[in-house]
């Protein structure tokens, strides 16, 4: 019997089932789901996942896809479908299909709803607990990994709507300590009133940017005076410039931190030759 999955408003054969290369939730991880067994036919505990379910999407500012009560039957419909007895429903909303950009698509957008069914081998799970399971301890480093450029954007995709809500392009995230980590989407400069340039140092705790590495190259070939430093958001609001890298923007100049001009309020002329030589010092292929 072929599985059937819901997703959208349709019941579809899973090798036909999916979603958009667009999708948030492929794209950002920017999606929540609940997890409900099924027993004899019947939802457990379907009132205090659905709780957290809703809890989850207002945690996110999610909207919900369809009412509490089509889920309802739109779950118990993908266990018919799947003549699921003993199992589970599987049920993920993401915040619906958008061309990439970190933050929320516009009021209205459709969030995405996919629910699948399967069926649990009772007879296996009861033997294992008869025997019982086998536990190893390993470090939580949820999600500590950030130098990895991966797909885990949830928190870059919240810190950079509430850059979006404030009227701010970006968001510099601040370690415990109050220093300034990088941004949402970008790496994070300054330039001191003593015209040092300081970026964070690759410590496993900022992505590795390609634009950074290859400014670094150009300000080593120009004998730029520069530190390889974490600095904090006081250095910051008090820099005389101040600028993010990324890939699609090269050197972007900042002009406003938390609502202070950075320097004059313009952007920095360290900025602006930087971004006019970018690309002289990059590798075209
Ligand atoms: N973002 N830090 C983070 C968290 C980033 O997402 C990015 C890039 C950078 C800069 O890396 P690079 O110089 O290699 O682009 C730093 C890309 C542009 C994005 O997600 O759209």
């Amino acid at each position: 019997m072929s599985r059937i999955a819901y997703v959208n408003g349709r019941y579809l054969p899973h090798a036909e089932a999916g979603v958009s290369i667009d999708d948030r939730g492929f794209q950002f991880a920017d999606s929540v789901y609940e997890v409900c067994e099924v027993i004899g036919g019947k939802l457990v505990d379907e009132r205090r996942h659905m709780a957290r379910l809703q809890r989850s999407l207002d945690r996110l500012h999610m909207a919900r896809p369809v009412s509490v009560k089509a889920l309802a039957v739109i779950m118990r419909e993908t266990i018919r479908r799947n003549r699921v007895t003993d199992g589970i429903v599987y049920v993920q909303v993401s915040r619906g299909q958008m061309r990439r950009d970190f933050t929320f698509p516009p009021e209205g957008t459709q969030p995405t709803l996919v629910v699948t069914a399967r069926s649990n081998d009772l007879a296996k799970i009861e033997a294992r607990a008869a025997k019982g399971i086998v536990v190893v301890t390993v470090p939580d480093e949820r999600w500590r990994h950030v130098d990895i450029k991966s797909v885990s954007l949830l928190p870059n995709v919240l810190a950079k709507q509430t850059a979006r809500d404030k009227g701010a392009h970006e968001a510099w995230l601040v370690d415990a300590k109050g220093y300034v980590t990088e941004g949402a989407s970008s790496t994070a400069w300054i330039v001191t009133r003593d015209g040092i340039l300081v970026t964070r140092p690759l410590a496993g705790d900022i992505l590795p940017g390609v634009t950074r590495s290859v400014l670094l190259d150009l300000i080593a070939e120009q004998g730029l005076r520069f530190e390889e430093r974490a600095f904090t958001v006081e250095e910051a609001h008090a820099a005389r410039e101040a600028f993010v890298t990324s890939a699609s923007q090269s050197v972007m100049p900042v002009t406003e931190i938390d609502g202070r001009p950075v320097g004059n309020g313009a952007p920095g002329l360290t900025a602006g030759a930087l971004r006019r030589d970018y690309h002289s010092r990059a590798e075209f292929s």
